[in-house]
């Protein structure tokens, strides 16, 4: 295990139900999870789950609704403990952490950021966000100047002293975000945090999270439905059917070469690349390697000869002059931008 692995999740199974030891057994000789439900009234959650997740990195959950995504990220803290298999973190495996060291390692490592804002009603912003710090015995004065500098990296500077109710969803959900920052901790876990807000709020939250990250480095295990979303903010996506990891691997290559005819449905409509060319998103800068695109190729026709590329690449005018630079990224989220506009990509179906 490399030590730019934070968390490592070693072959974990999980069945919910009385006898899930011997549910499990059943599962690895070969019966399905509904099999499983029908006959012995057990539920699969997780199978055979081996991941690793980066230290300083957003990995990003995805599956349907019952596929695994919050039993899974629910191990990561031991709100759920495997029925088989290891959680380690930094190398420890969490399993063998008492009472008092997984209060600690809640409180100090791990912080999780709920869909629902979980936000004390009748205290203020600041002291929603401070909370967990005065439990911890950090002094109030300490706290608060912790704490007020989250509410300005969350964007709430001028609402400390106000209660949740008289915000809106999406500064709720940046109360708990900043909550969740305040405490230091290494790891965020977000299940879904951003799924009530209206689209334009998200948006910003995907933005603000993102500016967060660049800024704080933390190690970002991040659920949702939404593969925009999903590719956005993860640096790797996981992808989850049944309690069964399908493919793990950064969204350019889930969407280049899906592991199998699952994953290739799940991310088939984002992979469309129609209107924009590259010229319009060339910025200065000095190109990486040879590889050169030309200012009136699609994108579509780019993003093959990007993801082989280590670096900035060249964007030449029809008559060879430089106009300056593309990135992976840029691409990435032209491409996404362009598929936001056309509406919801994620069709019922998956
Ligand atoms: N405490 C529990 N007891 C029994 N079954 C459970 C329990 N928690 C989860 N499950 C089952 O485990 C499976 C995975 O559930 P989980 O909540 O992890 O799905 P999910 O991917 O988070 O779904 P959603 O997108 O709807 O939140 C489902 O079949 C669910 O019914
Ligand atoms: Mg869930």
């Amino acid at each position: 295990m490399g030590n730019n692995i934070k968390i490592y999740l070693e072959n974990v199974s999980k069945v919910f139900g009385p006898d899930a030891l011997n549910a499990l057994a059943l599962i690895d000789k070969g019966m399905t999870k509904t099999e499983l439900l029908e006959k012995k009234g057990h539920v699969l959650g997780l199978h055979g789950i081996n991941l690793e997740i980066e230290t300083g990195k957003t990995t990003v959950i995805m599956g349907l609704s019952g596929s695994g995504k919050s039993t899974l990220i629910r191990h990561l803290n031991r709100l759920i403990e495997p029925t088989s298999g290891r959680i380690l973190v930094d190398g420890e495996d969490i399993l063998n952490l008492n009472a008092l060291e997984l209060r600690q390692f809640r409180r100090k490592k791990i912080s999780m950021v709920f869909q629902k804002f979980a936000l004390l009603p009748h205290k203020t912003v600041l002291e929603n966000v401070i909370y967990g710090l005065l439990i911890d015995k950090v002094p109030p004065h300490a706290a608060k100047e912790r704490g007020m500098a989250q509410v300005e990296l969350v964007g709430l500077s001028g609402f400390e002293n106000n209660f949740p109710g008289q915000l809106s969803g999406g500064m709720q959900q940046r109360v708990g975000l900043a909550r969740a920052l305040a405490t230091d901790a290494e790891i965020l876990l977000m299940d879904e945090a951003f799924s009530a807000l209206d689209p334009l709020i998200r948006h910003d939250m995907q933005m603000q999270l993102r500016e967060i990250q660049a800024r704080l480095h933390k190690t970002i295990v991040f659920i949702t439905h939404d593969l925009d979303e999903a590719l956005l903010l993860g640096d790797k996506i996981a992808i989850l059917k049944d309690g069964i990891l399908r493919q793990v691997d950064t969204g350019m290559n889930i969407l280049k070469n899906p592991a199998d005819d699952y994953v290739g449905r799940f991310v088939r409509d984002v992979n469309r690349a129609r209107i924009l060319t590259c010229g319009p998103l060339a910025q200065p800068g000095t190109p990486t390697g040879d590889t050169r695109l030309n200012a009136e190729q699609t994108l579509e026709s780019a993003f093959p000869i990007m993801a082989a590329a280590q670096g900035p690449i060249g964007v030449l005018a029809n008559d060879g002059a430089l106009l300056g630079v593309v990135t992976a990224r840029q691409i990435m989220e032209a491409l996404i931008q362009q598929d936001r506009a056309k509406s919801t990509l994620v069709g019922s179906d998956i």
